[in-house]
């Protein structure tokens, strides 16, 4: 069996409506275990369509989506929520943290929501994962009263807390400046070093891009580019 974190064969995507319109047009991917992978493209070029299938949050009207050689076209809703939740951690570029709750409880959420209840581990892992993000002083804090880019840290340490092989991440710096930009960033690549966590990025910038190690470029939802930077 192929090491492959994922397999993506013959994607195609339509949205219905009035006026049905593809914006997927057959797109084969393989993205090797470990790997740190950027998609650009312009505005609409289907970047985060192709993303929310790749994560299976949205399927594909054709196609087939394996991840970690495990075909997901014929899973149950079940099934796939079980996988996604195991081998998956998502980055968008709005952080989506739960303001009644704080920094320690937001990354222990999926945690919570797997296991039903916080472990001992899961818990040292979250203290852990809160020094390896720089977090220690404010872990504490609800999430509402931190930085922007404290957020959005708290937001890769729950990404992290259940140790998934795949980050998928949407802009993730989308709303940071470019000094928080290239810390969190950095952030990924040590994550994707230590960790061994298969990265794909999508990105607007260009000096984000060109420090992952092989770019993909979406245009009118085909790929366009696909090369390695070193
Ligand atoms: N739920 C939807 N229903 C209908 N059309 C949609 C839907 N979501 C996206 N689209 C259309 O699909 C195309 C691709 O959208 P997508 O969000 O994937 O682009 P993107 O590359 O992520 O763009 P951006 O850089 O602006 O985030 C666009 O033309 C968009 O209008
Ligand atoms: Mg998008």
């Amino acid at each position: 069996m192929a090491d492959y974190a994922l397999e993506l064969k013959g994607i195609e995507k339509t949205y219905g409506g009035a006026v049905p319109t593809k914006v997927l047009h057959g797109i084969d991917l393989v993205i090797p275990r470990h790997s740190f992978n950027a998609i650009i493209g312009q505005s609409g070029s289907g970047k985060s369509t192709l993303l929310n299938i790749i994560g299976t949050l949205d399927v594909p009207t054709s196609g087939e989506v394996s991840i970690l050689s495990r075909p997901t076209h014929e899973m149950d809703k079940s099934a796939l929520a079980k996988l996604r939740n195991e081998t998956i951690g998502f980055i968008f570029q709005h952080h989506y943290l739960l303001p009644e709750f704080t920094v320690l409880e937001n990354i222990l959420m999926p945690h919570r929501i797997k296991a039903g209840k916080v472990s001992g581990s899961a818990l040292k892992y979250a203290n852990e994962l809160i020094g390896f993000v720089g977090l220690e002083h404010v872990k504490n804090n609800l999430a509402t009263d931190i930085s922007g880019g404290q957020q959005q840290r708290t937001a890769i340490a729950r990404a992290l807390i259940n140790r998934p092989e795949i980050i998928l991440a949407d802009e993730p710096t989308g709303s940071l400046d470019s000094a928080t930009t290239d810390k969190v960033y950095a952030l990924l690549k040590k994550i994707n070093e230590q960790y061994k966590t298969t990265f794909i990025v999508i990105t607007h910038d260009q000096n984000v891009a060109e420090k992952a190690e092989r770019i993909i470029e979406l245009k009118d939802g085909r790929i366009h580019l696909d090369f390695y930077t070193k």
